[in-house]
């Protein structure tokens, strides 16, 4: 559909209805991304899953795992949190793979002291290099959880509880009331938890199969307008066919000396940045970011080049900076739509996978670092960036130069939209922007086709 959409444009060579056209497809975007419904991960979610291992005395031994099934949207450091409310008066008397950080009031105990007595435990993962006997699988990564697109072996973190003073069989159980995760900022919501069937666990030689005593799953999504952010990253374009760098927008992020959106910064050649940066990152302040001084105000920049044209090809440089002093973005990854994905031939020094496979508009493509050699993305300062090429094979009916059609239409980064420069804005070929001429008839007809189509499609 977009295809020959893209060839209506061009047919029309109308400068001034595809502008509204692309104010359109950005209307669309940013209405879609403030709802928990992301167009780019439909079933993006994250899954807890608590497996009852065996009964106790006075209550059981559960396994609860989190599984990560978001294409693109991962944890990172400092981790996930999780907590629930109790339906009953259950303690946690002790835990494997993970800890409540909170004990709360167990003075009722004599003896035994339970691990967590809290009506709403809060819980975190276990740090790297905790000692075997306090490891389960999939525990101990400090709370960092991986994209499903990105590595599945690592999109699950699990601990182990034994909880009392709870039901002793799958009658008298109960489950545990409104779960919360978090990132550990806002964003996520979990529904009820649901009794499902007993989960089955196959022996690693493959010959015995156990069961779950009694299993319920939770489902957490995300939505960007929850996590109340504003925004963390910008797109810059540039050509080689234009002189004109068209940089990130200003206060894309915040501003620098304004009453709305007043954000500190750090001057990029200040004498004291590294007292300033490592004072900020020892207090543990570095959820809020410690970003560069810059007209936009963005921890992160992705600079879109369209380098070269060849006969059959053309090619794009991308390059990602930090601006964030207090922040290495580990696995980060970031998410693209261009209509020439389809013809993606070549990408160096990034992974690829193509997020909308087998939908009729292949289009949407999610990159990421190679293992050890760029998928840890440095602090803001000479290293704080990464770069890749992109080089696409030419569709003779859609190629063009013309009117921006080379650049992005979206760009998301670790999940969150990035903030586009105004499409009136983009780097024109030459003379493109003399054709002024338009009817008044092509310009409604394209604008509701326009309206139709790419809002459906988002
Ligand atoms: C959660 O994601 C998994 C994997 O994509 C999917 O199978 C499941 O249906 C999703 N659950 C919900 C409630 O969307
Ligand atoms: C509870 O356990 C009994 C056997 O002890 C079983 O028949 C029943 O299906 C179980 N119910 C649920 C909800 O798992
Ligand atoms: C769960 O959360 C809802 C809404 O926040 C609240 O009304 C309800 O009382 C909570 N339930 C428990 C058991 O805390
Ligand atoms: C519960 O979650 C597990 C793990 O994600 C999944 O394999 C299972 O299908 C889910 N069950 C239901 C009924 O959604
Ligand atoms: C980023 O990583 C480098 C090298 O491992 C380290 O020296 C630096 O302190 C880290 N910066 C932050 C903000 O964690
Ligand atoms: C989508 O594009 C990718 C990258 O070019 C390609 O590997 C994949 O086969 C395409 N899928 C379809 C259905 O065209
Ligand atoms: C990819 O490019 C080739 C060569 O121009 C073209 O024949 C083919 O249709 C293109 N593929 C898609 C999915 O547009
Ligand atoms: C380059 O693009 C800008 C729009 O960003 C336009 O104003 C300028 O005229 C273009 N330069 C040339 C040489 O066409
Ligand atoms: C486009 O620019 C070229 C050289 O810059 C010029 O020769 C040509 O007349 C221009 N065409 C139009 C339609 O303005």
């Amino acid at each position: 559909m977009e295809i020959t959409f893209l060839r209506l444009i061009r047919s029309s060579s109308v400068l001034a209805s595809y502008t509204i056209v692309l104010l359109f497809l950005l209307f669309c975007s940013s209405f879609t991304s403030t709802e928990a419904y992301d167009p780019l991960d439909p079933n993006g979610n994250i899954t807890i899953k608590w497996d009852i291992i065996s009964w106790t005395p006075d209550g059981y031994v559960a396994v609860v795992t989190m599984y990560n099934f978001q294409q693109y949207r991962h944890i990172q450091a400092p981790g996930w949190q999780m907590g629930w409310t109790w339906a009953k008066k259950e303690v946690i008397w002790s835990m494997v793979g993970g800890q409540a950080t909170d004990q709360g009031d167990c003075s009722k105990f004599k003896g035994n002291i339970p691990h967590c007595c809290k009506k709403t435990p809060t819980i975190v993962d276990l740090l790297p290099g905790t000692p075997y006997n306090q490891q389960i699988a999939n525990c101990c990564r400090g709370g960092v959880l991986n994209s499903w697109g990105q590595d599945p072996s690592t999109a699950v973190s699990a601990f182990q509880l034994s909880v009392g003073r709870a039901g002793t069989n799958n009658k008298t159980v109960r489950v545990p009331k409104n779960f919360t995760l978090t990132s550990p900022g806002p964003g996520y919501t979990c529904g009820p938890a649901k009794v499902v069937k007993p989960t089955k666990f196959i022996s690693s030689d493959g010959r015995r199969v156990t069961q779950a005593m009694m299993t319920w799953n939770v489902t957490c999504t995300y939505s960007q307008f929850l996590s109340q952010k504003t925004p963390t990253c910008c797109v810059s374009l540039s050509s080689f066919y234009n002189d004109t760098i068209v940089s990130c927008p200003t206060c894309a992020c915040g501003c620098q000396n304004s009453n709305t959106r007043p954000r500190s910064c750090v001057e990029a050649d200040s004498p004291h940045l590294a007292s300033v940066v490592s004072g900020s990152t020892q207090s543990g302040n570095n959820l809020s970011p410690l970003v560069q001084c810059t007209s936009h105000m963005c921890p992160i920049r992705v600079h879109w080049h369209v380098k070269l044209n060849y006969k059959e090809y053309w090619r794009v440089k991308i390059t990602i900076t930090n601006f964030n002093y207090g922040m290495n973005y580990s696995q980060w990854n970031l998410v693209v739509q261009h209509p020439n994905f389809d013809n993606l031939t070549q990408i160096f020094s990034f992974n690829y996978k193509s997020l909308t496979p087998y939908s009729t508009i292949n289009d949407t493509a999610m990159l990421w670092g190679v293992k050890f050699y760029n998928d840890l993305l440095m602090q803001a300062g000479p290293y704080g960036n990464v770069q890749s090429e992109l080089l696409f094979q030419k569709d003779a009916l859609t190629f063009t130069f013309d009117k921006g059609w080379a650049f992005p239409r979206r760009i998301y980064f670790n999940g969150d939209n990035c903030v586009m420069p105004p499409p009136d804005s983009y780097p024109w070929l030459p003379n493109a922007s003399s054709r002024m001429v338009f009817s008044l008839l092509t310009l409604t007809s394209m604008v509701l086709s326009a309206m139709a189509i790419l809002c459906a499609h988002a």
